[in-house]
This record gives C-alpha cells, sequence and structure tokens, in this order.
C-alpha cells in the first residue's frame, strides 16, 4: 500500500467531510437562487405563467420520453426499444446477454419519490428572512391564478420509510457497497476518487457512533442506506415515473493500479502520492467503439499491460453494444432526447453518431483478478455533456455541419494520459492539452512488438 494507514484515514476523512460540507453548501444556494429568482418572476404574473407553463412542457416531455423506456426485465427477456442509459440495471442486463462480465448488484431497497419526499422533509423557507419574503411574494402571485386539481397521494409514514431504510442493510454483508439505479453517492466518490488503495470497501470512522461507508452511514448501532445523497437526488430527479432503487455489490479487487498524484490536491497538506485502480471508459457512437481511455487521466497508463487491456476493453464493449443492437435495443439519455428540438443541435447530434437512431454510450471497466469488468454504462460524450471524456478532455476536432466548421471532442483510438493538470471535475476545452493518446494500429503493433 501506498500510505501509512494513518494517513490513508486521514485523507478519506477530510474528502469524505469536504464533500458533504460542498454538497449542502450547493444545496442550500441553489435553493436561494430558486426562491430569489422565482420572487422576481412573482412580480410580474404573465412571465410567471410562461414560466409554469413552460415547467409543466417540460414535465410533459419528460414523462413522454420515460414512457418509452423498458424496463430492466423487458430488457431482459430480449425486448426490442428504448432504455435508460443512466439506470446500471439495464447495463447489467445487457452486459448478461452479450455474456460480458460485470460486477454484479443485488436491489435492497426501492423508494418512491413520496416516499423519498417524506424522508427528505421539507424545508423552511421562513427560517431565513430573505427566502420567506421570496416564498410570501410566490405564494400571492400563485393564489390569484387557476391551479389544476392535484390528486390526493397515499399518506407515507416516513417512520416506517425511515425503518426500511435500515433493515435493507441486514443483509448486505460487510465490505459490501451501496449505490442507486442512477448513480454512485458523493461519499462513494470522495472515497473511491482519492487515489487510496483498498483490496476492501473503503470505511471512515468519524467516532464511535458515526462511520460513513460507500452508499451506507452508521449513526449508533445500525448501519442505514444514505437516501439525502445530494448527488443521486439531483440524477434521480430526470426521471421519477419509477423508485429510486438502492442496489448492493460486492466491493471487487482492482488488480492493476497507478502511483501517481492527485492535481487536486497539489500544492495542499493532502499531496501525497496515491494509487488508482486500473478502471477504463469505452466510448461508443455510430454503434461503434470509438475509443477507449483510462479513466483517471492523471495516471499515466503509456505501457504495454494498460495497451492490451484497453484493446480488450474495446472488445467487450463493442460485444455489449453489438448485442443490443442485434436486439433493437436502444440507450437513450433524458436530457439528449430534448435537445433534438433544437434543429441545429439534433444535427450537431446527428453528426456525432449520437443520432435518434444510432447506439451511443459510454461503458465503463475496471481491471480485476478474474479479468476485465464491467462496472456500469451512461449517456454519451456528446457535444453537450453526458458522459465525462476522462484522458480525451480537450482533445477536439472540427465537423462541418450545414456549413458551419464546429469544434467538438474527439473520442478516437486510446487515451492513456492527460497531464493538462484538470481532471474530473474540471470542466474540458482547455487549450493547454497534454493528451498521449494512441491509434488503434499503434495500439496493436505496440501490444505485438
Ligand atoms: N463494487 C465496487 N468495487 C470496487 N470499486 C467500486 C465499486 N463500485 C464503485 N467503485 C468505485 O467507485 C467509483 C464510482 O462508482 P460508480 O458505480 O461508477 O458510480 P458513479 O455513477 O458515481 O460513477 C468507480 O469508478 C470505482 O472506482
Ligand atoms: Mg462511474
Amino acid at each position: 500500500m501506498g500510505q501509512s494507514t494513518g494517513m490513508t484515514a486521514t485523507i478519506q476523512k477530510v474528502l469524505v467531510a469536504m464533500s458533504r460540507r460542498g454538497a449542502a453548501a450547493e444545496g442550500t444556494r441553489k435553493l436561494r437562487q430558486m426562491v430569489v429568482g422565482g420572487a422576481k418572476l412573482a412580480r410580474n404574473p404573465a412571465g410567471l405563467v410562461k414560466t409554469l407553463g413552460e415547467m409543466s412542457r417540460i414535465e410533459e416531455l419528460q414523462a413522454q420520453e420515460a414512457s418509452t423506456w423498458l424496463t430492466p426485465d423487458a430488457l431482459a427477456q430480449g425486448e426490442a426499444g428504448r432504455f435508460d442509459s443512466v439506470d446500471l440495471r439495464n447495463w447489467l442486463v445487457l452486459a448478461e446477454r452479450a455474456g460480458v462480465a460485470a460486477v454484479p448488484a443485488r436491489p435492497v431497497l426501492s423508494l418512491t419519490e413520496p416516499e423519498l419526499g417524506s424522508l427528505l422533509g421539507d424545508i423552511d423557507l421562513h427560517a431565513h428572512p430573505r427566502t420567506a419574503r421570496a416564498a410570501d411574494r410566490i405564494s400571492s402571485a400563485l393564489s390569484s391564478m387557476p391551479t389544476a386539481e392535484v390528486e390526493a397521494a397515499d399518506p407515507v409514514d416516513p417512520a416506517d420509510v425511515y425503518e426500511r431504510c435500515l433493515s435493507a442493510m441486514d443483509d448486505v454483508p460487510n465490505g459490501w457497497m451501496i449505490r442507486s439505479h442512477v448513480c454512485g453517492s458523493g461519499d462513494l466518490k470522495a472515497l473511491a476518487c482519492c487515489g487510496v488503495a483498498q483490496d476492501e470497501a473503503p470505511e471512515v470512522r468519524f467516532s464511535s457512533d458515526l462511520e460513513v461507508g460507500p452508499g451506507w452511514v452508521r449513526e449508533g448501532n445500525r448501519r442505514r442506506i444514505t437516501f439525502e445523497d445530494e448527488r443521486t437526488l439531483n440524477l434521480y430527479m430526470h426521471d421519477t415515473s419509477v423508485p429510486l432503487t438502492f442496489l448492493a455489490r460486492p466491493w471487487v479487487r482492482a488488480s492493476h493500479w497507478y502511483d501517481a498524484s492527485d492535481p487536486h490536491r497539489e500544492g495542499t497538506p493532502l499531496d501525497v502520492p496515491g494509487r488508482w485502480p486500473a478502471e477504463w471508459r469505452a466510448f461508443v457512437a455510430g454503434g461503434k467503439v470509438t475509443g477507449v481511455s483510462i479513466y483517471y487521466p492523471h495516471v499515466d497508463a503509456d505501457d504495454t499491460r494498460s495497451i492490451i487491456a484497453a484493446l480488450e476493453v474495446r472488445k467487450l464493449a463493442q460485444r455489449i453494444v453489438d448485442q443490443a443492437i442485434a436486439d433493437r435495443q436502444q440507450a437513450r439519455m433524458m436530457e439528449l432526447a430534448f435537445l433534438r428540438s433544437d434543429p441545429k443541435k439534433s444535427a450537431l447530434l446527428d453528426a456525432a453518431g449520437m443520432g435518434d437512431d444510432d447506439f451511443a454510450c459510454t461503458l465503463d471497466f475496471i481491471e480485476t483478478d478474474d479479468g476485465i469488468k464491467l462496472l456500469e454504462g451512461g449517456p454519451p460524450c456528446s457535444p453537450f455533456g453526458g458522459g465525462h471524456p476522462c484522458a480525451f478532455m480537450g482533445v477536439t476536432e472540427f465537423r462541418e455541419i450545414d456549413g458551419e466548421e464546429v469544434e467538438v471532442i474527439s473520442t478516437e483510438g486510446i487515451a492513456l494520459h492527460n497531464g493538462s493538470g484538470f481532471a474530473m471535475r474540471t470542466p474540458y476545452g482547455h487549450d493547454d492539452v497534454d493528451a498521449k493518446i494512441i491509434g488503434w494500429d499503434e495500439a496493436e503493433a505496440r501490444v505485438e512488438a
């Protein structure tokens, strides 16, 4: 292991605490912005009506798109149709149908939107004078407007729901991790991305009464699911027509690690070398794997062993995609589906191989003792966001769209390193790109040499 246990524990503790504080501050800031923005609108009733109209139109579009998505069970039956590229369960089904090994996941808890709401509770807007004034202005504007009948929902007992969050952990073995069907928790990201090489699931003990693990927390003597995770809640909002489902997964031991320093920690007291697991992202557009990147761009994967793994990832990813295409199953992403109402954006998506009839996505793998396994899939790395470009960050090409030259991100070949000093959380598109990228032929030649 790269560090002493003491330093390891300290780094994890600080990163988890920082990520939690960051998420809380961001949530408060967004809420204030929303309420204050709403109050400004409320001064202008016509504007408020228009905005509410737009909101319900978006909701309608969202429901319409989601209604076309197949469930994981339907996909498993080989039904043809669209599915949500954000849902881990769909990718596990696709991998299984394609005969590609994946890290397994078992559902342990499902919460409907009202159940989740009952746990999170109402936010007291009157706790702060500024939001209180804004909230009052909004409600008086709304009271003068016609509103639709709201269906009475079944009453939910938050105590029951909370108990389910506790008991869901009863059968989860020690050392397993929890994530939702849409993504991993902020805690998991902080724990997994901090460069502390571990064979077991990372857990941080803050006190004898408080322990944080990936996707769960122990307060007192029982573990419970971290339902309040900001990252998960944000991503879940894109489709609340299905319950938020939490899945338990065994923690898999990576078989290959890279020593490196995290550019995020440069110049800080936590700037000690770390080790990152060998994970790879395959980029799929137009039904083909266009590129494969090392997942942690700051590590240097420019060696034969890594190139062999990247070529294998290309094969495994293509196998999953080919099977899905043969089954006429298509990955969708809510935000990209909306963009298609704009002809210019639609044309750019078509040119990128991310059109309505294309199969496009990202697929993430991890090197393990039992070979390379699928970790998860996600939306494509599109010109309008979606999957992160990893070490293809800042690597662009020009495409001609309707007679116009447009600069788009390029994900061709194998990206082995990106030393530009900006990493996973930093926006891409910088000028000082320092990426190590090799073509497929060069990769094959280097492996044969
Ligand atoms: N079961 C697992 N075993 C080992 N590492 C894992 C496991 N699950 C997640 N990780 C680590 O945590 C990271 C984030 O988890 P992931 O499931 O990909 O969620 P997210 O949607 O947040 O990217 C992964 O890239 C990997 O490093
Ligand atoms: Mg991931």
